[in-house]
């Protein structure tokens, strides 16, 4: 064996040569990596071997350039330095697949003349989501293998594509038995020397680029296709010039400068920079200082569920789909029914639902009206009405039945559970899971953590969470915890804007070219602007209150805020501004012109100021929390980073302290600037490197 590097050795099983990196947890391409590779390839290219294999130690083949060094001075072998290499050897190369081939791995992979694969592997250019697109060839190699409409599917959706498929689309030459994949490609290596198998250079094999030479309404067609999920984004429109560049360029060469002109464009971009933020974010909210990551964990092998409402359903699916079993507890057998319903309803409605995949989720769902139906569960979520009273009086019945040792969970959007957790007798037993609607939908989970809660009942609700597909956050307690705390800052101003003269529409485009779904009148509308409102109670005191007085109570009843049509489309509502304006006229204010940039500004601002405040009061960990509750439970664009980042990004907390403080001085306390951040301005500190 000859080590040459760190990470990568060369050894020889007969007439192969193999290379082998090990750089864990995912030999990224670091410079040491690429270095490795370089020398490995050299030496096995020179040495009297017959083929070369190359294959990884560890959970997965190469999974992309190494994150942490974009935007670091580049040094030792360049990946362009590797691929040629390995393109122009005289001997066969083959990548041995394992895990994952993602990115500058897959783009190494392209540059083997074979590839050999396990079932389990995934291949994938994932770059998009980080803002970027596989500036090593990627875009010019893949359409060269699988086509260009296949190639434009792969790079602007980033998915990682299973072997099987991967081998279907000739990504993959051989697939290999599970655990076997040195021995297997070993035994490919050989074949390729006794058959004489051709060196293939996908670089020049334009045969898959033909049916597209002259059809740029491929282009078109797919660009419109994908227009409402592209919007704001610039990455995905770079990646499919560069498959347009494979298309028009007279030669592979002039075709890699564009990607390579595309790609620098989007590194040097703030989107990128926000995606890759994004990207460590979503991993280091995992990470809670005092629970290490080897925490015990409480076994959850059956879930109980509260309520059967809007919440309630949603929330039993997502255990449901991995294959727990829920018992769901209502007040009335009718109520139960409804939600069972519902659920059944969502699975059927889902997109290629099998009938006997809902029977077997259907299955494993049970109900009743009587709380003693929980006592064997290990894990007990409460999603009944928010009222304190009502907590109260079922975690003190909870506390009755429940087995030692369940964790008592409550899904409340703004109670205090330290106050829930109080009517036990087993507070370090109770968490809140606070997940978002639609449950089985949303990506957030904010884990709330009570003054007593038990490390291992919160390590355990972090685990659980990835196992569901949820990003899970932990926050203090505090009212609203994250999200619905920074949120109520930019309700409030949403609403104060309309009563200076600004319409809901104008809010909502606002919120909405910045990169948001939707704007907070047209969330409105769609939730129904009756929720909370009680008629018998209604005065007329809020343009909510005359909205829902006239039945507009919002997309369901045909009218809100906005007026919809037959195809519930939104049309600014003349009966909305005239309402807004007798408000206005009533108050004795004048209305006037808002600016877009003050109705952002005072949307968005006052936001980051209390982030702040919630990371001054310990309620969050970090500053990237608080960005990973909004991208995931929001909807604020991931190519903006989230508030905090966002934050930093036009201007740092003396910009934000500097409007904070004049809008202050018009309009009063509301604006009231953090303390800490008028000594992060005054330090000239960033809102990233804030700790909780
Ligand atoms: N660079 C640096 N670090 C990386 C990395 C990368 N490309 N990919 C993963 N890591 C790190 C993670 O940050 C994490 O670190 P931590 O343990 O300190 O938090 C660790 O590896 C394990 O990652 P995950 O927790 O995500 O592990 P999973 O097993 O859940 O997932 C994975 C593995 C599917 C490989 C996932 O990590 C992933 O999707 N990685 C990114 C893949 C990617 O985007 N590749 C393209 C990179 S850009 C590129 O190649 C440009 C080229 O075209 C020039
Ligand atoms: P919902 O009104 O749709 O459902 C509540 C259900 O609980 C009802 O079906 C009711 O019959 C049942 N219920 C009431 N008391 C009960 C009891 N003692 N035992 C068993 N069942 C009982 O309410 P929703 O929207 O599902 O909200 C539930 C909880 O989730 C609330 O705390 C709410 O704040 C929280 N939440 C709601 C979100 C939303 O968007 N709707 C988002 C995140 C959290």
């Amino acid at each position: 064996m000859t080590e040459i590097n760190s990470v990568t050795t060369l050894t020889r099983e007969g007439d192969v040569a193999i290379i082998t990196l090990n750089s864990p947890p995912v030999n990224a391409l670091s410079f040491n990596v690429r270095d490795g590779l370089y020398e490995g390839f050299k030496q096995a290219i020179a040495d009297d071997s017959k083929a070369i294999v190359l294959i990884c130690d560890g959970r997965t083949f190469i999974a992309g350039a190494d994150i942490t060094e974009f935007g670091g001075a580049s040094k030792g072998a360049s990946l362009f330095d590797v691929q040629n290499m390995m393109e122009s050897s005289p001997k066969p190369v083959v990548a041995a697949i394992h895990g994952t081939a993602l990115g500058g791995g897959l783009e190494v992979a392209l540059c083997a003349h074979y590839r050999v694969a396990v079932p389990s592997a995934r291949l994938g250019l994932p770059e998009v989501a980080l803002g970027l697109l596989p500036g090593a060839g990627g875009t010019q190699r893949l359409p060269r293998v699988v086509g260009v409409e296949n190639a434009l599917e792969m790079v602007t959706s980033g998915r990682h594509v299973p072997a099987p498929e991967a081998a279907k689309l000739g990504l993959v030459d051989e697939m290999v038995e599970e655990g076997k994949l040195k021995e297997g490609a070993i035994a490919f290596a050989n074949k390729c020397v006794a058959e004489n198998k051709p060196l293939t250079k996908i670089s020049e094999n334009n045969a898959k680029l033909e049916a597209a030479k002259g059809h740029p309404e491929i282009f078109a067609e797919f660009r419109k296709k994908n227009a409402r999920k592209f919007r704001g984004f610039d990455a995905p429109e770079a990646n499919i010039k560069c498959i347009e560049a494979v298309v028009n360029s007279a030669t592979f060469d002039e075709g890699l400068k564009a990607e390579r002109t595309l790609f620098m464009g989007l590194m040097a971009g703030s989107q990128s920079a926000a995606q890759r933020y994004y990207f460590f974010a979503e991993r280091q909210a995992q990470k809670i200082p005092d629970v290490p990551d080897d925490t015990p964990v409480r076994e959850i092998r059956k879930v109980g569920v509260l309520g059967a409402g809007t919440m309630g359903g949603g929330i039993s699916m997502n255990f449901v789909n991995i294959g727990i079993p829920v018992t769901i507890v209502e007040l009335k057998q009718e109520a139960l029914d409804r939600g069972l319903k519902t659920i059944r309803a969502n699975y059927e409605r889902s997109r290629g639902a099998k009938p006997e995949e809902t029977e077997k989720r259907m299955s494993l769902l049970s109900g009743g009206t009587d709380l003693s139906a929980l006592a064997d569960c290990d894990l007990i979520i409460e999603a009944v009405f928010e009222r304190m009273d009502i907590k109260k009086d079922v975690f003190a019945n909870l506390d009755k039945i429940a087995k030692p040792g369940a964790i008592l969970a409550s899904n409340t959007s703004y109670l205090n559970v330290d106050e829930i957790a109080s009517v036990t007798s087993r507070p370090q037993d109770v968490i809140g899971l606070h997940f978002f609607s639609p449950a089985n939908v949303m990506k957030l989970l904010e884990v709330i953590r009570g003054e007593k809660t038990a490390k291992d009942v919160i390590a355990t609700s972090m685990k659980l969470a990835k196992k569901i597909g949820k990003v899970a956050v932990l926050s203090g307690v505090c009212p609203g915890f994250i999200g619905n705390r920074m949120l109520s800052q930019r309700q409030r101003e949403a609403q104060k804007l309309v009563l200076e003269g600004a319409m809901p529409w104008d809010v909502d485009r606002v919120l909405y070219d910045f990169g948001f779904p939707m704007g907070p009148f047209a969330m409105s509308d769609l939730a129904g602007l009756d929720i909370g409102w009680v008629k018998e109670n209604s005065k007329g005191e809020t343009i909510r209150d005359v909205l829902c007085e006239m039945d507009r109570r919002g997309q369901k009843t045909g009218a809100g805020y906005y007026d919809y049509d037959e195809n519930r489309v939104a049309k600014p509502s003349p009966v909305t501004e005239k309402i807004i304006n007798d408000f206005i006229v009533k108050s004795g204010r004048n209305p006037r012109k808002i600016s877009d940039e003050e109705i952002l500004e005072r949307c968005v601002f006052p936001m980051i100021n209390e982030g702040v405040k919630i990371l001054e009061e310990g309620m969050a960990i970090r500053a990237s929390d608080v960005d990973t509750v909004w991208i995931n439970g929001y909807g604020w664009p991931v190519y903006r980073g989230g508030p905090m980042f966002y934050g930093d990004l036009v201007g740092g907390p003396k910009k934000v302290l500097e409007k904070m403080k004049e809008f202050q001085g018009k309009m009063g306390d509301d604006f009231k600037p953090a303390a800490l951040l008028e000594k992060l301005a005054a330090d000239g500190g960033k809102f990233g490197d804030l700790k909780g």
